[in-house]
C-alpha cells in the first residue's frame, strides 16, 4: 500500500468515516515543546530559522516523534508568501510579526508582479527532506488566505480587528481586489510548488475571516479560497485541500458545495451539530477544541473533547483544535487528550 493509501488522515479526507478520528495540532510544532525552544534559541531570526530547511525539518518532526500525530504539518510561516512578493517582513521577539505597511494601492507597485518560488526553494527542499523521513505519516502543507495575508500586508502588524485593511477595501476596492488577486495568484503558485516537493495535503489559513459583514466575507474570502481551490483542483486532484476560515459562523454555510474543498477546519466558536448537518458528508470536518480547554486540562478537556467526538462522529472528521494550541499548554494534558480520542470504544 502506498503511504497515501494507507493513512488514515487522507482516507478521511476522502469522505471516509474512521472508527477512531485522526488527529493533528494546528501550531503544533512550536513553543510549547522544550526541544522547539532549544532548536530556535539557536536561530534567533523566525524567517531564517524557517528557511533552514534542516531546522524546518527537526521542528516538524519534533511533535510527531514525541506524540505520533496522525499528520505532520510542515514548519513555516504564513508571511513568507509576502516576504517573496518583496514586501519586507520581520519577527520581534516579542509582538509578533512586522512588515513595512501598505495603506494605497499606490505601494503595490513595489511588490513584484508574481511570487518569487526561488526565495522559497530552502521551502521545498524541506519538504523534500521530510517525505524522507515520515514514512507512513503524511505531510500537510498550507498557505494564508488572501484576506488574512491582505490584513497583514496592510496592517504591518498583528491586530486585534485589522480596521487598516478592513478600511482599506471600503475605501479602494478596486485596489484592495487587485491585491488579493495577486496574493491569490501567489498562493496558487506557492501550494502548487510545495505539492510538486512532495505536501499530501494542504490547509488554507483564513484567521481573519470573522471579522468581515457577509457581503464582504463573500468577496474578500469565500471567492479568493474557491479559486484557490478551484485551481488546485484542477491542476492536482488527488491533493485535498482544508479550508480553515475561522470565525466564519454561519458563513461557512458557503463551503458546503465549495468545488475543490474536501474538509472544512471549524474554529472554537462554531456550532457542532450545525455543522454537522449543513456541512459534513459533502465536506469532511477538522476542530474544534477550545485551546484554553487544552490548557485546562482535567475533567473539563475530556468533557469537550467527548463532545466533539460525539457531535461529529457521525461523518468523517479530523480531531484538531479550534485555533493554534497555545505556548502555554502543558505536555501532559496533550498526551491525556490523545488518550482520550484512542480509547478503544
Ligand atoms: O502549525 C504548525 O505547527 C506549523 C507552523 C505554523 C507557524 N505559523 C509557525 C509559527 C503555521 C501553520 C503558522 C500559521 C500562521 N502564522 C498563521 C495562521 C494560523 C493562526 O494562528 O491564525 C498566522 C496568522 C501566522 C502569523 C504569525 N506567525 C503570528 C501572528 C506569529 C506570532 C505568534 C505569537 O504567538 O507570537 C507568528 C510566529 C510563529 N509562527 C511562531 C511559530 C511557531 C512563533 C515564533 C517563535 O518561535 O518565536
Amino acid at each position: 500500500m502506498t503511504p497515501a493509501a494507507s493513512s488514515l488522515f487522507l482516507q478521511t479526507l476522502t469522505g471516509r468515516k474512521a472508527a477512531i478520528p485522526p488527529v493533528w495540532l494546528m501550531r503544533q510544532a512550536g513553543r510549547y515543546l522544550p526541544e522547539y525552544r532549544e532548536i530556535r534559541a539557536t536561530a534567533p531570526d523566525f524567517l531564517k530559522f524557517c528557511y533552514t530547511p534542516k531546522l524546518a525539518v527537526e521542528a516538524t518532526m519534533q511533535p510527531i516523534r514525541r506524540f505520533g500525530f496522525d499528520a505532520a504539518i510542515l514548519f513555516c510561516d504564513i508571511l513568507v508568501v509576502p516576504d517573496a512578493l518583496g514586501q519586507r517582513v520581520w519577527f520581534e521577539a516579542t509582538g509578533g510579526p512586522k512588515l513595512t505597511p501598505m495603506r494605497e494601492a499606490s505601494e503595490f507597485a513595489k511588490l513584484k508582479d508574481a511570487i518569487d518560488l526561488n526565495h522559497l526553494a530552502p521551502v521545498f527542499e524541506a519538504v523534500q527532506l521530510l517525505r524522507g523521513k515520515l514514512g507512513d505519516t503524511p505531510l500537510i502543507g498550507f498557505c494564508g488566505a488572501p484576506w488574512t495575508i491582505a490584513c497583514y500586508m496592510v496592517g504591518g502588524s498583528g491586530s486585534a480587528d485589522h480596521a487598516a485593511a478592513r478600511g482599506f477595501a471600503y475605501r479602494d476596492p478596486a485596489g484592495f481586489a487587485g491585491l488579493i488577486e495577486r496574493v491569490t495568484q501567489a498562493s496558487i503558485a506557492y501550494l502548487s510548488a510545495q505539492i510538486r516537493a512532495g505536501v499530501q495535503a494542504v490547509q488554507i489559513f483564513d484567521s481573519w475571516a470573522g471579522i468581515l459583514p457577509t457581503r464582504e466575507f463573500d468577496r474578500w474570502c469565500a471567492a479568493p479560497m474557491a479559486k484557490i481551490a478551484a485551481a488546485l483542483q484542477a491542476a492536482h486532484p488527488d491533493i485535498p485541500v482544508i479550508a480553515f476560515p475561522r470565525g466564519a459562523a454561519h458563513n461557512l454555510a458557503q463551503f458546503a458545495h465549495m468545488p475543490g474543498v474536501s474538509a472544512v477546519g471549524l474554529d472554537t466558536t462554531a456550532d457542532l451539530a450545525w455543522s454537522a448537518q449543513t456541512l459534513q458528508g459533502a465536506k469532511a470536518l477538522q476542530g474544534n477544541l477550545d485551546p484554553l480547554a487544552l490548557i485546562a486540562g482535567g475533567a473539563a478537556l475530556d468533557s469537550q473533547a467527548e463532545h466533539i467526538m460525539q457531535t461529529l462522529g457521525g461523518g468523517p472528521y479530523i480531531f484538531n483544535l479550534g485555533h493554534g494550541i497555545l505556548p502555554e499548554t502543558p505536555i501532559a494534558h496533550v498526551e491525556q487528550m490523545l488518550k482520550r480520542i484512542r480509547k478503544p470504544s
